[in-house]
């Protein structure tokens, strides 16, 4: 294990990532967690990320003396950098020197652990205010900016290598070279996180936890619980049931790929309810979203609890049905407390919010994963692209993308509109550019129009196209017009009632992906 300790600001999951990247499996720790404790977990190496602190900050995070002595190699970015020059005698200015974004980066040696076979002037990202003048006794300086004597230490026999810019992001060119030098040549590691290495890790992980008991998995057509499932099938086979609830708000084509790609797939045992009228039913009258929200939630679950007891009462066996499989992800379980304990079930993450008081155990392969490496995974098991590259979708589905009461004929209109932008996404290779594109409805709006000479008096939809890495900010995606020309075209022409078609400019914060 490498351990990235978190020193606030974004940037640890990013660098968790790119280690990942690099073969190497990665965990991210709390800055606060007492040295001996890191310690304990055994890291072949360290890595301190960068912070939004000043290390003269009164309450600036610290980190234990211990770290730097106990043999095990450390790479300190950025805050990082400057902590460890604090720490082992350099000095660090409040210098005035403040650099940020691109900047050049001049090294002055190139034969050292992290440069090597990199050019020596380079560009790299920069995120600071204070900066280091003198590196601590022991340590060669191995590269410089115009503003900085001391851009990047090492001190290889103690295996100690700082360095002020940012590795992590795309910025620096050479970026993924110097973490991956730092691990291999600096830490002497191997790559050997592989895609089959983690497949054979979770299958043994899942087969020790569950043992001759039984499963149930609630599947969405998400990505996350497609992969938790079949992962959980590869391992335990027939002692899983995944129960499948159509609420009718789903994308079209989607019921069938679960109930048919995804089965031939895998060859899970699937119980698919159909409960549209139920939800349409709650649903009618409400158009306020978190009254829609708290509805489905609310309809999931019955129909949930239904399912289960149908699956005991159609099997009996003395085994339990004992454990419920989420597809919960290493981002999730960063931010709910770092990894330690029971995992806290955000509502927003499966299938409108199973109830807290099931009596279930989890069981969650993809705790470890963050996303693509879900989507390699899925890949692994053999899953069709369409379920594992496909766009993230809130489990209230469709019901939040019409803004107004949610009604049949609403629904297939949307569904229509939804799947057009989606094929010309696709068909214009952008599938990878984009994070999702809801398409909304804008169901109480009428506008005029004009069609075949005639005056129209329809609905306008709005394609929400964003760029994003994980949900919790993003842009909008600047799509070429040539394909949002199109997409109008075909929707105008093909769904009746849609006579406008408008385009999402705000980027998260302040507008939220969804409408609702
Ligand atoms: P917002 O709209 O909050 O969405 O910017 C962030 C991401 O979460 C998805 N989303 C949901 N996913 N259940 C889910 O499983 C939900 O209730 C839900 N609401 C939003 C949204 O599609 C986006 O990817």
């Amino acid at each position: 294990t490498v351990l990235v300790v978190d020193f606030g600001a974004q940037y640890a999951q990013l660098i968790a990532r790119r280690v990942r990247e690099a073969r190497v499996y990665s965990e991210i720790v709390p800055s606060t967690m007492p040295a001996s404790e890191m310690l304990a977990k055994n890291p072949k190496a360290i890595i301190l990320s960068g912070g939004p602190s000043s290390v003269y900050a009164e309450d600036a995070p610290s980190l234990d003396r211990e770290i730097f002595e106990a043999g095990v190699p450390v790479l300190g970015i950025c805050y990082g950098f400057q902590l460890m020059a604090q720490a082992l005698g350099g000095t660090v200015d409040n210098t005035g020197s403040r650099e940020y974004g691109r900047t050049g980066l001049t090294v002055s040696k190139p034969a050292s652990t992290l440069f090597e076979g990199t050019p020596v002037e380079q560009q790299v990202w920069m995120s600071h205010g204070d900066a280091c003048s003198e590196a601590p006794a022991g340590f060669t300086v191995t590269a410089s900016t115009d503003e900085v004597p001391v851009a990047a230490f090492e001190n290889d026999e103690r295996k100690l290598y700082g360095i002020q810019h940012h590795p992590e992001v795309m910025h620096t060119t050479f970026g993924q070279q110097e973490l991956e030098h730092f691990l291999y040549r600096g830490a002497g590691l191997t790559p050997s996180w592989t895609t089959e290495s983690i497949v054979d890790e979770q299958v043994e992980a899942i087969r020790a936890q569950v043992g001759s008991r039984r499963a149930i998995c609630a599947l969405s057509g998400g990505v996350d619980s497609a992969v938790a499932a079949a992962l959980v099938q590869k391992a335990i086979g027939t002692q899983l049931t995944c129960v499948y609830v159509d609420h009718g708000l789903m994308r079209k084509g989607e019921t069938e790929q679960v109930e048919k790609d995804f089965v031939a797939a895998t060859g899970v045992q699937l119980k698919v309810v159909d409960a549209s009228e139920r939800f349409l039913g709650a649903l009618a009258g409400v158009s306020d979203p978190e009254q829609k929200r708290k509805i489905i939630g609310r309809e999931f679950i019955r129909v949930f609890e239904q399912a289960q007891a149908e699956i005991v009462a159609e099997a009996p066996s003395d085994e339990p049905v004992a454990f419920l499989v989420q597809g919960t992800l290493y981002p999730d379980v960063v931010e709910s407390g770092g990894g330690t304990g029971t995992a806290n079930i955000k509502s927003h993450h499966n299938v409108g919010g199973l109830p807290e008081d099931l009596e279930f155990e989890l069981v969650e392969p993809l705790r470890k994963l963050f996303k693509d490496e879900v989507r390699m995974v899925g890949q692994e098991l053999g899953l069709p692209a369409e379920i594992v590259q496909r766009q993230p979708f809130p489990g209230p589905g469709l019901g939040i993308r019409i803004i107004g009461e949610v009604t049949r004929e609403r629904l297939d209109l949307l569904r229509e509109a939804d799947a057009i932008a989606r094929e010309e996404l696709t068909a214009a290779g952008l599938d990878g550019d984009i994070w999702q594109c809801p398409v909304v409805l804008l169901a109480d709006v009428r506008s005029v129009g004009v069609q075949g000479d005639a005056r129209t008096y329809g609905h306008p939809v709005v394609l929400r196209p964003v760029s994003s890495e994980d949900a919790m900010t993003a842009d909008w995606s600047r799509l070429p017009y040539d394909v949002l020309g199109r997409i109008s075209t075909r929707i105008t022409n093909e769904v009746s009632e849609i006579n406008r078609v408008t385009l999402d400019v705000t980027s998260k914060p302040p507008g939220t992906i969804e409408w609702e």
